[in-house]
Formats: C-alpha cells, sequence, structure tokens
C-alpha cells in the first residue's frame, strides 16, 4: 500500500465520537494547547480575514476529527459564532461526538433538489455556547462527487454569511479527490500531521497536492506529539515546514506566507 496508510486505521471515533477535552477539563494543558491553535490560526488573519477553514491529512486516523472539534469549541468559547461541518464522508465523527442523529445531514442538502436550500432544517445546536454543526448525514455511494459540486460552494458561502467561523473535517487528501477541490475555495487548510504515523514522503505528497490547487496551508497541527504515558495526548501548532522542507521554510515565513 502506498505509504503504508492503511495500517493505522482507527475506527474508535467512529463508534463513539472524538474526546472534547475542551469541554470536559477546559483547564488542561491539551485545552491550553487547543487554545493555542486557535490564535495561531487568528494571527494569520493579515492579508485577508479567515472565516472558511478545513482541516485536512495526509492520510486516516491522525487526529483530523479530534484536532478540528476541539478547535471549533475553543472558538465558540471565545465568543465566535462557529459551524462544525463534518464533511469527511467515508469516516464520519460529528454525530457521535455530539451524541445526535445522523438520519438528516450534510449530504441531505447537497442532495435536495430545491432552488432554495433550508440549511438552518438539518443543522443543529451542539449543546456548547455559539456552536451549531452539520452532520454527515446518510452516506452516499458518491462522495466525492456530492462535496465537489457547485452545490457544497455555495453552501458554504451560504454559511459564510450566517457564522463567524466555518469549520470543515475533510477526509485525508490522498484517499479522497474532493479535498484538494474544495481547499481551494477555501480561506485556508490545516494539515494534521501524527508524528508517530505520519509519513514524510505522505505529508510531502498531500503538500504538493494543495498546492497544485492553490489552497491556502495555514500551518500544521503536529498531533502526539512526544507522547509521555500521561495519556499520549499531545498538541502543538507546527510552523512552517517541520518534515525537512528546508527550502521551503526559508522561502516563506513562519506561517507558510510568502515573506
Ligand atoms: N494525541 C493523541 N493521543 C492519543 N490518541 C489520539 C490522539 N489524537 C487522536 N487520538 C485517537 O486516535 C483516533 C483517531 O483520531 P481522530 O478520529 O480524531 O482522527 P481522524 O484523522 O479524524 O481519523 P479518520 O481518518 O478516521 O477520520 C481516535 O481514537 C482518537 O481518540
Ligand atoms: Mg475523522
Amino acid at each position: 500500500m502506498a505509504f503504508g496508510r492503511k495500517k493505522h486505521l482507527d475506527n474508535e471515533s467512529m463508534k463513539n465520537g472524538v474526546k472534547l477535552i475542551t469541554l470536559a477539563n477546559p483547564q488542561s494543558v491539551i485545552s491550553e494547547q487547543f487554545r493555542n491553535i486557535r490564535t495561531n490560526i487568528n494571527f494569520m488573519n493579515v492579508d485577508k480575514e479567515v472565516k472558511t477553514i478545513a482541516f485536512t491529512s495526509d492520510m486516516a486516523s491522525t487526529g483530523k476529527s479530534t484536532v478540528s472539534a476541539n478547535v471549533a469549541v475553543t472558538m465558540a468559547q471565545a465568543g465566535k459564532k462557529t459551524i462544525l461541518i463534518d464533511a469527511d464522508l467515508r469516516r464520519p465523527t460529528l454525530h457521535p461526538t455530539f451524541n445526535v442523529s445522523n438520519s438528516n445531514g450534510l449530504t441531505t442538502l447537497l442532495t435536495s433538489r430545491g432552488k432554495e436550500m433550508d440549511a438552518s432544517s438539518v443543522i443543529r445546536e451542539s449543546g456548547v455556547e455559539n456552536l451549531s454543526i452539520l452532520t454527515a448525514g446518510p452516506i452516499p455511494p458518491n462522495p466525492s462527487e456530492l462535496l465537489s459540486s457547485k452545490h457544497m460552494l455555495d453552501l458554504i458561502e451560504v454559511l459564510k454569511q450566517e457564522y463567524d467561523m466555518v469549520v470543515i473535517d475533510l477526509a485525508p487528501i490522498l484517499d479522497a479527490g474532493e479535498t484538494q477541490q474544495l481547499t481551494s475555495s477555501l480561506d485556508g487548510t490545516i494539515l494534521v500531521v501524527r508524528q508517530a504515523h505520519s509519513q514524510k514522503l505522505a505529508v510531502k505528497r498531500a503538500v504538493e497536492l494543495l498546492k497544485l490547487t492553490n489552497s491556502t496551508i495555514l500551518g500544521y497541527v503536529m498531533n502526539d506529539v512526544d507522547a509521555d504515558g500521561d495519556g499520549g495526548y499531545g498538541y502543538g501548532y507546527g510552523y512552517g515546514y517541520g518534515y525537512g522542507y528546508g527550502e521551503e521554510k526559508e522561502k516563506k515565513g513562519l506561517f507558510g506566507r510568502k515573506k
């Protein structure tokens, strides 16, 4: 298997959702790390306002859903009206995370043939103040097609008017063609890299694919950094190109922006 990426598939979060430590224990060091990630994302706001962001990765099970959900919670906690969208139609997790039904969701909106998309009928409250959620919905046979549709871009435009932040959990870029296409329409993309699992070559390829569509890479979240036996969680915001893209680092600033 290219990049050996099937080795680390973990289905736990699809069954039971991801851990929302930012809700369960906001004072913990890890919650503080998620707030740092939020702050760093805000800090990118140099040329234009960052309102639509996606989290993706090279391969599956790097922590995208955990990171996107916790970062969305910290945004809501900071008073930003936020919507979190589960657009990983192959491995959805948002409904078990917030313990809501998935009988309707993103796919319901994307397959609706009506002229007006009534997003509000499908979007749910999360139970967290300022945070709304849009679950994946029933899994279609053609997830790539649905997510690449103009409907999806229209939906993001509509949500942008309604919310301060639109946060999207996307399928891994090496597994899903639509990811690359979608990220090019957003203000920024953040790659979640799992230190122990991700392979240099795969991360490099993911970056290349994002660049091919002129997607703006806001930065990296290095997940599982220096797991030290206290539960294994550790999040750091990886600045620049920690995977040996030395030449890139010189050309670009700390946050992957051209100087
Ligand atoms: N830093 C960490 N330390 C220990 N376990 C972690 C860490 N980050 C994530 N996990 C666990 O790894 C599994 C995968 O995490 P998560 O579902 O967030 O990843 P994902 O990239 O969204 O996966 P998928 O590709 O399946 O959507 C989950 O069981 C989660 O609890
Ligand atoms: Mg996921």
